[in-house]
């Protein structure tokens, strides 16, 4: 694919998804349809238990929509077999989830290279490049050697940051990329992210918070109670905190 390449990353169309007893059931997402587009940045934001987190793990086909119809490019990832879906993730996404999810037996170098490894393919000069400047953007070239239990909550953040961008996925999923971070360390992978988006072509698509976050992002999705409420472009830090105040006195 190409940088000028925009087409769709992700698209559901009329997700739901249900969780526990059906006589009772949980809506934790609500007849969903929205694109995640390449060369754009996403940030989807909403209340806790808003449905954010639901909505990043059917979209990585991590767990399975109740009903409707989720494309990752061309390829359908809904009521295909697990082995189908866990090769199109591997070979099409980047995850900095809420828990790093690194292997705690691998040094953080091993845990960045493991995609790579789980595809049979080495780095390519130019992947070396661009791993070698995450990393020191990211400040843990020093930590490289050591275990996840040997490294900072902020610094397993970091590197799971690098080991989502290395192999440049074509959509990158960030449930709150930025939450153990330093102001400054955030700034510096929140500026990654538009540069995946802009120079690389990625998709991104990431749950904050933090206004000031959600700010870098070129557009803002706001959900309520499983539901998408609105949509924003162009907001600063101050508009985008009014805006999720005022949510929070609607739903009160
Ligand atoms: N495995 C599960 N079983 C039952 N209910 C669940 C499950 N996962 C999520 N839920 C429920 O679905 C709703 C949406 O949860 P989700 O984790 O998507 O929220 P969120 O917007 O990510 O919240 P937060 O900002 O707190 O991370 C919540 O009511 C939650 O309790
Ligand atoms: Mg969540």
């Amino acid at each position: 694919m190409t940088n000028t390449d925009n087409t769709v990353a992700v698209a559901m169309r009329n997700v739901s998804r249900t969780y526990g007893d059906p006589a009772n059931p949980i809506h934790a997402l609500r007849d969903v349809s929205v694109d995640i587009r390449r060369r754009e940045f996403t940030a989807i934001m909403g209340p806790s238990g808003s449905g954010k987190s639901t909505m990043m793990n059917v979209m990585a086909g991590l767990d399975e929509a109740t009903s409707g119809q989720i494309w990752l490019g061309h390829n359908p990832i809904v009521g295909i077999g697990d082995t189908a879906r866990t090769i199109l993730r591997r070979t099409n996404i980047g995850f900095i989830f809420q828990s790093f999810n690194l292997v705690p037996t691998l040094t953080a170098d091993e845990n960045i290279r493991l995609p790579f490894v789980l595809a049979g393919r080495k780095p390519t000069a130019e992947q070396e490049a661009w791993i070698a400047h995450l990393v020191t953007s990211l400040g843990i070239r020093e930590r490289l050697g050591h275990l996840p239990s040997e490294l900072s909550g902020g610094q397993q953040q970091r590197v799971a940051i690098v080991r989502a961008l290395a192999g440049r996925p074509t959509i990158i999923l960030a449930d709150e990329p930025t939450g153990a971070l330093d102001t400054r360390t955030s700034r510096e992978v929140l500026t990654l992210l538009t540069t995946a988006a802009r120079e690389y072509g990625q998709g991104i698509a990431m749950v904050t918070h933090d206004p000031v976050a959600a700010s870098y992002a070129d557009r803002i999705l706001v959900l309520a109670d499983g539901r998408i409420v609105g949509e924003y472009r162009g907001l600063d830090p101050r508009q985008i905190s009014d805006l999720l105040i005022n949510l929070q006195g609607a739903a009160a």
